[in-house]
């Protein structure tokens, strides 16, 4: 059975749907906005609305026209569809598609073409005719791609016009490839990419080098005569221009904005692209709250920044100027809820990140017993432990706990031909070096197709180059090798930015050295914005595995800290442990992610952020340390952050 089959006899667990601005809650929104709880529940959603489209046109002896989208946005949709194909019985045989775009200069046959994707996900899976199927070609040359676009548009319309059209979203608030600056009524066209498109992409492409500097997309008049267009997001990253193209004016800034004057368009959010919507981010401006512990905290913190004042100094004008005066009448008075505010987060303050010994442990974040604990830290790449958690790390050491640290992925992916070839080379410098084809590998880097992929010999250099790098930096911790353990997970190990599945050999892995070690704490990267990020995966591995062995005893002793990778923090409200660095350990701090020397200067997952991993990491630590400061509480040169995970 198909999982749209399973669920479609329970209501989803969608949070809303209505109009746009037709309640108090969602005035701010010029769009109609449905968001669900995870992205998987929404891809259900518009899989079923395709499917739904698709048959209506089928009872009526009609061709269903479809606009559709690449990127890693719709690849659940097209699953579930190619899944309903198979087990339902879906025809596609009444339908025609237009893709939105695709790169140029492009090759229909490389593995970064958007018509390669399109044949992967859904085409070479469902009975789709293959004269049917149009996707922009990146091969047409220059001097007739005026033509070719014109024509494309023809064809469109010759189709009858789009039923539907399907959109992600650019963080440049781009729809298609139709970057900021595009004019409302723009035909299909080549484009130039904006860098931010060009640093997202750069992962599958190995380098932002790499990535075409064009591409032929469908125009926002071409999207806009759709007669019903469905734009899905999700992800924290995406959770800005979210808000911009549905709360904010309508500008050629962010294009996805033309479409609030499209009258038949919904977004389709998963909870973390929705959070920054006003109905979310501040619901105290827009309607009556149901107070719960974690609104309380979201609200003094949101209101102590927005008046500029710490939180012992907030008013009950200042509560009652800005939304918060239910809050107030429950609680009493501002002096009484600021006290209570201010105490949880001086409560959750710790140089012990381990529990301190011999104290009373009822307002620490961490238990007092056994004052000696065993820990893991797990790190999805060799690398997150020391730049996420390094002073943590440095302390838990040296109060004497029983540390090990588990590197959960090679993290060869990130490591630069132009390293791997530095290694090989000082190996062959060495007169015992029993390395075998060791001339062929230096040939093979050397003549390397950009974005080829890496022999599994070279793959396992990567990996090792990482491993002592990270043996390095763990040492310097205060490690000794016995605490220092390598899963490699297979998962990981595709030879592509594109990862497998969590297989049985993962979760055995993950379990045994849990099961080995028994830790009273266990650390882990809990970033859970990237819907395919490794960590996001490294994490699943993790809480499947903790699921599986909750009832062993060694267990109801064990609590999970989560730490947030090299991108994002936790909210300062959200914050369950904070653990203050001095000076000097902000300084011990970066010299052990200075032993990470590959994933220094220009690396190969960089982002858009261009400060090394140490920078950002050294300001975000400092920004948090700032953040309580501001709230008035003590002055701190930086703070690391935990959120507790329950099981
Ligand atoms: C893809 C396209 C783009 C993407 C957008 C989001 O055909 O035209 O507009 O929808 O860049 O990409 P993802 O989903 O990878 O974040």
């Amino acid at each position: 059975m198909t999982m749209i089959n399973a669920i479609l006899s329970e209501p989803l667990q969608e949070i809303t749907y209505r109009n746009a601005g037709q309640l108090e809650e969602t005035r701010y929104e010029q769009m109609h906005v449905e968001v669900f709880s995870n992205a998987e529940m929404g891809s259900i959603s518009v899989a079923r609305e395709i499917s739904n489209t698709i048959k209506t046109k089928q009872r009526i002896g009609e061709m269903c026209v479809l606009g559709l989208a690449t990127g890693s946005s719709p690849i659940g949709i097209y699953k579930e569809l190619v899944q309903m194909h198979k087990e339902e019985g879906l025809s596609f045989l009444n339908v025609i598609t237009f893709n939105l775009d695709e790169y140029y200069p492009m090759q229909k046959a490389s593995t970064h073409s958007y018509h390669y994707f399109m044949y992967e996900y859904l085409f070479d899976h469902i009975d789709i005719k293959p004269e049917n199927i149009h996707i922009p070609s990146g091969v047409v040359p220059m001097e007739q791609v005026n033509d070719y676009c014109l024509s494309y548009e023809k064809e469109i319309e010759k189709a009858g016009g789009l039923d539907f059209q399907l959109l992600g979203i650019g963080r440049t608030g781009h729809i298609g490839f139709n970057e900021p600056g595009s004019h409302q009524k723009s035909f299909t066209r080549m484009v130039t990419l904006d860098y931010l498109t060009k640093s997202d992409a750069a992962g599958d492409f190995h380098g932002i080098d790499n990535v075409p500097v064009r591409a032929i997309t469908m125009g926002v008049r071409t999207i806009m005569q759709a007669k019903r267009i469905v734009l899905i997001a999700w992800g924290i990253k995406k959770a800005e221009i979210v808000k911009a193209a549905i709360e904010g004016e309508i500008t050629a800034e962010v294009t996805a904005s033309y479409l609030q004057s499209h009258d038949n368009t919904t977004f389709i959010l998963d909870e973390d692209a929705g959070s920054k919507l006003t109905r979310f981010q501040t619901p105290w401006l827009v309607g009556k709250i149901n107070w719960n512990h974690a609104m309380r905290d979201k609200a003094i913190v949101w209101l102590s920044n927005k008046v500029n004042k710490p939180i012992l100094k907030l008013t009950n004008r200042d509560y009652n100027n800005n939304g918060m005066s239910d809050l107030i009448v429950l609680e009493g008075s501002a002096y009484d809820v600021n006290i209570k505010m201010h105490n949880r987060l001086q409560h959750s303050i710790t140089g012990w990140p381990g529990g301190k010994p011999n104290s009373d442990d009822r307002k620490r974040p961490e238990r007092t017993e056994p004052a000696k604990k065993r820990i893991i830290i797990f790190s999805p790449h060799p690398d997150d432990d020391v730049i996420s958690m390094g002073g943590t790390f440095l302390r838990l050491v040296e109060q004497g706990h029983d540390v090990h640290v588990v590197y959960q992925t090679s993290g060869s992916n990130a490591v630069s031909d132009h390293d791997a070839l530095k290694f090989i080379a000082f190996t062959k410098h060495l007169s015992e070096t029993k390395l075998p084809r060791i001339e062929e590998l230096i040939s093979e880097i050397n003549e390397k197709q950009s974005g080829a992929m890496d022999s599994p010999e070279i793959r396992k250099i990567k990996g090792l180059i990482r491993r002592l790098e990270a043996v390095g930096g763990a040492r310097y911790c205060g490690l000794a090798d016995s605490h220092i353990h390598f899963l490699d997970l297979p998962f990981y190990e595709t030879g592509r930015v594109k990862k497998n599945a969590l297989g049985e050999k993962d979760y055995r892995l993950t379990r045994e050295i849990i099961e080995k070690i028994k830790p009273h704490q266990i650390y882990a990267a809990g970033d859970l914005s990237d819907p395919n990020g490794t960590h996001k995966v490294c994490l699943k591995a993790i809480t499947t595995t903790l699921e599986c062995i909750k009832d062993k005893p060694f267990m109801k002793d064990c609590w999970v800290w989560l730490y947030r990778g090299a991108w994002h923090e936790w909210p300062v409200n959200e914050i369950e442990m904070a653990v203050p660095l001095s000076p000097d350990e902000v300084m011990k701090k970066r010299k052990a992610i200075f032993f990470h020397e590959t994933q220094k200067d220009g690396v190969m997952y960089q982002g858009n952020d261009t400060r090394e991993f140490w920078q950002r990491v050294q300001d975000r630590n400092a920004e948090t340390a700032s953040a309580y400061n501001k709230l008035g509480l003590t002055e701190y040169e930086a703070i690391e952050a935990f959120r507790r995970y329950h099981f």
